[in-house]
Parts: C-alpha cells; sequence; structure tokens
C-alpha cells in the first residue's frame, strides 16, 4: 500500500472514532436532560437514585412520597424496593430508618401502614420483640399493645380461647393470679365514682369509707350509699309487687368488717376455699356502700331459683346487676353468689345486663 493512501485510512478512521466520540456524548447529555425533566423527584433524590443505578428503574414507575424520603434520607434499600410502594408516606419521626426495621421484622406494607397509622407512640414495642401477626388485632376495640406479649402467652396457654376473648382477659388481669398484682384507688375516685370496678385486681384504700351512706327501712343498722338505697327501696317494692319478697342481710361493710369476716372464713376453710367465696379486706364491693346481699323471706341467706330468676331478670331496671352470675368463676373469680347485688345506676346496669358479660369484662370494653 503506499504511503499516501495508508496516512489517508489512518486520517479516515480518526475521524471516524472522534465522531463516534461526538455522537455518544451527545446522546448521553441530551439523554441526561430529558431524564432531569420527566423525573417528578427531588434534586436530592434523583442524585441519590442514579448513584445507586436505580433511576430508570424507580422512573418507570408512579412517583412514591415515601421513595422519595427514604432517597433523600439516604435509606433506600434496593432489595424493600417492591415493599416501599405498599408503604404510605407519614410524617412521622425517624419515618425512613421505621420503615426498614419493620420490614426487616418481616412486616409486610399493608402491616406497616396499619402500625404507623394505629400505633405510632408504641412502634418502638413491636421492633423490640419477633413478629407478630398485628392485623389479627385490628378489629378488637380494647388491645392494649403495652399486654401484648401477655396477651401471646395467654394464648398459647388457652389455644382454644379467641383472641378477643385473650385480649380482655388479659386486660382484667386474669392471667396473674388474683391479688398479686393490683391497681389501688385514690380516696377521690372510691368516693366520686358510682361505677368504679372493684375485683382481685383493684382495691379500695384501707381507710375509704363513703360519706353518704344512709339507713335501710329494713335495719336502721344496714348501710348503702343514698343512691343505692333508695334504688334498693324502689327494687324491693317491685318485688313485693311481683310477689318476690326478699330482704338485706349484708349491705355495706368497713375494711375492717371485711377484715373480721374474711379471716373467720380464712379459719374455718382455708384461703383457698375462702378466696372463692370472700374478697379480702380492700377488694370487696361492700366496702363501696355499693352492694347488698339479699335473701328470700323463706331461706336465711340465699333466694329461692324463683326469686333469684326474678332478681336477673329485673334488677337491672332499679339500677342493681348480679354481680357474681352462675358460669362465670373464671372471670369474677367469685363462685356464684344469687344473692349478691351491686349497684351501678339504671342507665349502666341496664347496659350491662343487655350486653350479657359480666362488670370485669364490660368494664375493660366499654369503661377505660
Ligand atoms: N362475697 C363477696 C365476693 C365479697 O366478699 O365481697
Ligand atoms: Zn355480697
Amino acid at each position: 500500500m503506499n504511503k499516501r493512501l495508508k496516512i489517508f485510512l489512518i486520517i479516515l478512521l480518526i475521524i471516524l472514532l472522534i465522531s463516534i466520540l461526538i455522537i455518544t456524548t451527545l446522546k448521553v447529555i441530551n439523554n441526561k436532560n430529558e431524564d432531569e425533566e420527566t423525573s417528578s423527584y427531588s434534586e436530592t433524590a434523583v442524585t441519590v437514585m442514579k448513584d445507586m443505578d436505580l433511576y430508570n428503574e424507580i422512573n418507570s414507575k408512579e412517583y412514591s412520597k415515601t421513595i422519595e424520603v427514604l432517597l433523600e434520607d439516604n435509606e433506600l434499600k434496593e432489595k424493600y424496593l417492591d415493599d416501599y410502594y405498599q408503604i404510605d408516606y407519614m410524617n412521622i419521626e425517624n419515618f425512613s430508618s421505621t420503615i426498614n426495621n419493620l420490614l426487616n421484622k418481616n412486616y409486610d406494607g399493608e402491616e406497616i401502614n396499619y402500625i404507623m397509622k394505629n400505633m405510632e407512640s408504641d412502634i418502638d414495642i413491636l421492633l423490640n420483640m419477633e413478629y407478630i401477626d398485628i392485623l389479627a388485632f385490628k378489629d378488637i376495640s380494647n388491645f392494649d399493645i403495652n399486654n401484648i406479649e401477655r396477651y401471646l402467652n395467654y394464648q398459647k396457654e388457652n389455644e382454644d380461647y379467641d383472641l378477643a376473648t385473650v385480649v380482655t382477659y388479659v386486660n382484667i388481669g386474669l392471667d396473674k393470679e388474683g391479688y398479686s398484682e393490683y391497681t389501688e384507688y385514690t380516696l377521690e375516685k372510691a368516693q366520686n365514682d358510682l361505677t368504679i370496678l372493684v375485683n382481685k385486681y383493684h382495691k379500695l384504700p384501707d381507710n375509704y369509707e363513703p360519706d353518704d351512706l344512709v339507713a335501710l327501712s329494713y335495719n336502721s343498722n344496714y348501710y348503702l350509699r343514698e343512691e343505692a338505697a333508695e334504688a334498693f327501696e324502689s327494687l324491693t317494692k317491685a318485688g313485693v309487687l311481683d310477689g318476690v319478697i326478699f330482704y338485706p342481710f349484708s349491705p355495706y361493710r368497713s375494711y375492717e368488717t371485711q377484715e373480721v369476716l374474711y379471716n373467720r372464713y380464712v379459719q374455718r376453710d382455708g384461703v383457698k376455699a375462702a378466696d372463692t367465696y370472700s374478697a379480702r379486706p380492700g377488694f370487696s364491693e361492700h366496702q363501696l356502700g355499693l352492694a347488698v346481699d339479699v335473701r328470700s323471706s323463706s331461706l336465711p341467706d340465699n333466694l329461692t331459683p324463683e326469686h333469684y330468676k326474678w332478681m336477673l331478670d329485673n334488677s337491672y331496671k332499679y339500677g342493681f346487676i348480679v354481680r357474681y352470675p352462675k358460669g362465670k368463676q373464671h372471670i369474677t373469680q367469685f363462685i356464684e353468689e344469687p344473692w349478691h347485688l351491686r349497684y351501678l345506676g339504671v342507665e349502666l346496669a341496664t347496659k350491662v345486663h343487655n350486653s350479657g358479660l359480666t362488670y370485669d369484662e364490660y368494664y375493660d370494653l366499654y369503661m377505660k
């Protein structure tokens, strides 16, 4: 080949190479401009997604505020990309790290949305434990995240209970021995709240005495709080009209009286048995002046089955409930006591009656 031709070909080749280079560069610049025009993401987000080589993938999908915030926080993890699209952005503290931590625990998008919307301030509780099927609790109104571990343990021990029952029972305290842990009310609460719940998990102050006790017409040594006493007179009259004659035999009892009684029962039957039918001092509704034991005129300390039925069907109309009904000992922690009436006022007693629940359950579901 002659020398000139050789040089010509080399120059041609160089020109060709330079042209290719220029065209490619122009294309890239052009593309870049186009990208920036079509992306809805913030500049910072775009920079990060480009660094991560996710520009095209992210921009081929609909805009997501969640993705944008994750990118801006430098917290986007490629392995969770699909999950992020299921998660609604929420303006909460540490949004990005929170959703990554929840994803890390195997929560899915739907669960994470639920958690952020409903349990924002309690997310740490979930992050400190293994994955749980949180949506199973979604429709349980008295679910309390603070009791979550107790629910799970109690459910393991009681596989035949549904989750709603587990939640209510644990909230009541039934996963723990009665009296082992309890809340003690203040004097003000005891005096001012006629609907107060007293059971083996809720104690009255030792020195609590109602300040409005009045004597019952049946016996001037028998007392109830004024409102309960009036209601009791009406109940008694209604019974008479229906031919159901009953009398009070143990109304208000002071802390000291309850102590004497309980100790006597313990001496006679032992602690275990006594605890099934007598409250320990401080834990009796009788100390409230809002409970009264009644007996049929023909019996020393009980109601006849007929009178008991009448009481179950009618006492709520005068503001009383039968507090320890049949078949509920596992909840009330006391054996069936046909004779023990608790005053709640007509409105609440009617609701409790209609619910078919014990007061312990009703209180947890509707009064907290
Ligand atoms: N007998 C009931 C439970 C009480 O002692 O208050
Ligand atoms: Zn009683």
